[in-house]
């Protein structure tokens, strides 16, 4: 399933209305190219999880921890060359437990992420269209977001007629 946004705005609107379907625990993967969009994604996630502090991109220190309603990890793999730099900044300990994590670029570490997680996807709209105009796609994976399907198609349902 997918929505078209057309702001970061919009972006962190439906990330805020995605978000009332995490759970402590919850693994999300932001994919897309650079300046899709994926830190504005976990920055309204993250909004609507009860994160007061600003999120910002995890550059220099690959991970960030906030406080929230419900705890957040935000992760930024671009950077990291090797899977086993992974091991060095802790990230499976991370993933899981009480928090919510954040992936962006997740999609270069797919074989080593746990199976149940929420894909976000981010593209620009083709070069004919709107300059801000995004396609965030949703691909829910395993068996825990498998259970959440018709929650998630109702969260893209309500979106759309929202803006549209
Ligand atoms: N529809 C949109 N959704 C998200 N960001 C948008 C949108 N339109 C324009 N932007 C801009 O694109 C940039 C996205 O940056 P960022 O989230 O840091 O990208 P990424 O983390 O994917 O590299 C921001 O400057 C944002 O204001
Ligand atoms: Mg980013």
């Amino acid at each position: 399933v997918n929505v078209r946004t057309r702001s970061a705005a919009e972006t962190r609107a439906f990330a805020g209305a995605v978000a009332g379907l995490l759970r402590p625990g919850d693994l999300l993967v932001l994919a897309g190219p650079l300046g899709s969009g994926k830190t504005v994604f976990a920055q309204g996630a993250a909004a609507a999880l009860g994160v007061v502090e600003p999120v910002v991109s995890p550059t220099f220190t690959l991970v960030r921890e906030y406080e929230g309603r419900i705890p957040v990890v935000h992760v930024d793999v671009y950077r990291l060359d090797r899977l086993r730099e992974l091991d060095d900044i802790g990230f499976e300990d991370l993933v899981g437990g009480d928090a919510v994590t954040f992936v962006e670029w997740g999609d270069v570490l797919d074989t080593v992420l746990p199976p149940d997680r929420l894909e976000v996807r981010l593209d620009p709209a083709p070069i004919d269209e709107a300059d801000d105009d995004r396609i965030v796609t949703l691909v829910g994976l395993g068996p825990s977001w498998q259970q959440r399907g018709v929650e998630v198609a109702e969260v893209v349902d309500r979106f759309r007629r929202g803006v549209a």
